[in-house]
């Protein structure tokens, strides 16, 4: 044998040994559990055959551990890049089955050089995560690996699109890494984060609680809202992320993808003509608003049970990806609490850094009244919703379907936040509040000195809705770019957005502003 051919044998060989990675055994382990290999994952993720490896045969120092054993080829991490829809991304997925996927000074190399990577060539990065957190035999190390880490994460926000998928667990300073991306997906029953464990927990507090229900997918998605999207199983998870990329360009200087329009673009939608109701306190689904006006399935809603009061979500309007965002008059009738403002904001924000226009449906009575609320900094988080639309320089197009009462109208993407298109229905109700709480302020003495009070108060009622409950005060004033038939809005948005998409906007220059969190 030539020894040409035994070097090639020999790579040939370290080529085997690294795809084992922690080795048979412990990869049979994993899949007992139910769980994917690194390797197996990122071929479901990517399209077929597109993954190439990067550095698979870095090995952890010698100086750094006392068993050789624990020197295992890639050193737990598996990084590189492949495609999603023939687009590129950047990959790194830790191997639980070596060391636990524990992360020491080399990985945290990896880690960071595809997540350099996928700056300098302008692509999404997405970490797959199944660790054990710090490597301990590394110890500082292995927290300055971190630190490498969580600083790419920051400086790198807002450059390229970053996507955690936690596939086991997360544990400690650890999640702060996927805190600092733009979406966490976790695999239900099988993937947990937290800062400090169960034990830990009963050691300082006493409380007693098990890993899924202190930081359980259901928890990180309802409770949290840690999450932005979760499913049933790895395989789904996957498919998610996939969809999601689909929306997203590759930095913050491109487009997001277009798609051949799988809709009729000026499709009259009737149905929205009565969808609201008569009686001004009954719900009606928002959702169901959103799922007509949009690309027919486009939707993709984001942290769908964590303040249902708000919706946010991606689509497409006639093949052209937007940020949806709006309330649901059937969860808590639509207020703006400080849950649904940190959902808010931050997703109007990110929409902001991809150049994804935003389409805001507003109903809302208004901000959660109450002492909690107050006391927990409503006026911090809601202002971060003024913060986030005034300084989003997208395409911004609003339709007020029903109530606009107040500070809720004016942090929903009002005109002069800075909305280029805002339509109102009919059904519209632009006011500074309520027919029943105008008529306490205003005609306190009127109903009170009235021969029959219930009446007058009734009659003061009415004469506020016909005066100020509508749209017409508001386009008259023109706050309001135009009052739409609700069947016309598909048309109208998309023919807005068609004419808005290349905006410009001179905000002031500075170094970064100073949005209240
Ligand atoms: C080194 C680790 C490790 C770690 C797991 N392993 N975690 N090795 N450092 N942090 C190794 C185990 O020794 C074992 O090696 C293999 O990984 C699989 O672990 P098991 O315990 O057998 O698996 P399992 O029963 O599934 O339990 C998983 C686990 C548990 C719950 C994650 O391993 C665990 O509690 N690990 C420690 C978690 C932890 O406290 N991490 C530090 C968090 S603090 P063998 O050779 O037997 O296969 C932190 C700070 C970050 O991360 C700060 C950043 C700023």
């Amino acid at each position: 044998m030539s020894s040409t051919q035994s070097k090639n044998d020999d790579l040939k060989k370290f080529r085997k040994l690294s795809l084992l990675g922690g080795g048979e055994e412990r990869i049979a382990k994993q899949h007992e559990k139910g769980k994917l290999t690194a390797r197996e994952r990122l071929g479901e993720l990517l399209d077929i055959s597109s993954f190439q490896e990067l550095e698979p045969f870095v090995l952890q120092r010698n100086d750094m551990t006392d068993d050789p054993q624990s020197r295992i080829l890639g050193d737990g991490v598996v990084t590189g890049y492949g495609k999603i829809d023939g687009r590129p991304v950047f990959v790194y997925a830790q191997d639980f089955t070596a060391n636990g996927g524990s992360l020491g000074e080399m990985q945290s190399h990896k880690i960071c050089r595809v997540m350099d990577l996928a700056v300098q060539n302008g692509a999404p990065i997405i970490g797959l995560i199944d660790s054990g957190g710090a490597r301990i035999q590394e110890g500082i190390h292995s927290l300055g690996g971190y630190a490498e880490i969580f600083r790419r994460n920051a400086l790198y926000s807002g450059v390229v699109p970053q996507i955690s998928i936690i596939m086991g667990p997360c544990a400690g300073g650890a999640a702060y890494s996927p805190a600092l991306t733009d979406f966490i997906l976790m695999v239900e029953k099988q993937s947990y984060m937290f800062i400090t464990g169960p034990s830990v927990i009963k050691t300082i507090t006493g409380e007693e609680v098990d890993f899924e229900s202190l930081g359980g997918a259901q928890v990180h998605l309802a409770t949290s809202g840690v999450a932005s999207l979760t499913a049933r199983d790895e395989h789904e998870t996957l498919a998610l992320c996939r969809a999601l990329v689909g929306y997203l360009p590759g930095n913050n200087m491109d487009n997001p993808p277009s798609y051949p329009p799988a809709d009729e673009p000026f499709r009259m939608d009737a149905v929205l003509d009565t969808i609201i109701p008569e009686e001004e306190t009954q719900p009606y689904s928002m959702h169901e608003i959103i799922q007509r006006v949009v690309d027919r399935d486009s939707f993709l809603e984001l942290q769908p049970v964590f303040a249902p009061n708000a919706i946010i979500g991606l689509a497409r309007m006639n093949g052209n990806p937007v940020g949806i965002v709006a309330q649901e008059p059937s969860a808590m009738a639509g207020v703006i609490d400080i849950d649904a403002s940190d959902k808010i904001c931050r997703f109007v924000r990110f929409c902001d850094c991809f150049n994804i226009p935003l389409v805001t449906f507003v109903d809302s009575p208004g901000f959660l009244p109450g002492v909690q609320q107050e006391h927990r900094g409503i006026i911090r988080h809601g202002a971060k919703v003024l913060f986030a639309y005034s300084e989003a320089s997208v395409p911004k197009v609003s339709v007020v379907t029903r109530k606009a009462y107040g500070g809720a109208y004016i942090v929903m993407s009002s005109k002069y936040l800075g909305t280029d298109v805002t339509y109102a229905w009919p059904t519209a109700e632009i006011a500074v509040m309520g027919a029943e709480g105008a008529a306490s302020v205003l005609h306190t003495r009127r109903i009170q000195n009235a021969e029959n009070p219930d009446a007058e108060r009734e009659r003061v009622i009415q004469e506020y809705k016909e005066k100020y409950l509508n749209p017409y005060a508001a386009a008259n004033a023109g706050f309001c770019d135009e009052i739409i038939l609700p069947s016309e809005t598909r048309m109208k948005i998309i023919r807005a957005l068609e004419i808005i998409k290349d905006k410009q906007v001179q905000n002031p220059a500075r170094k970064h502003g100073n949005p209240p969190v």
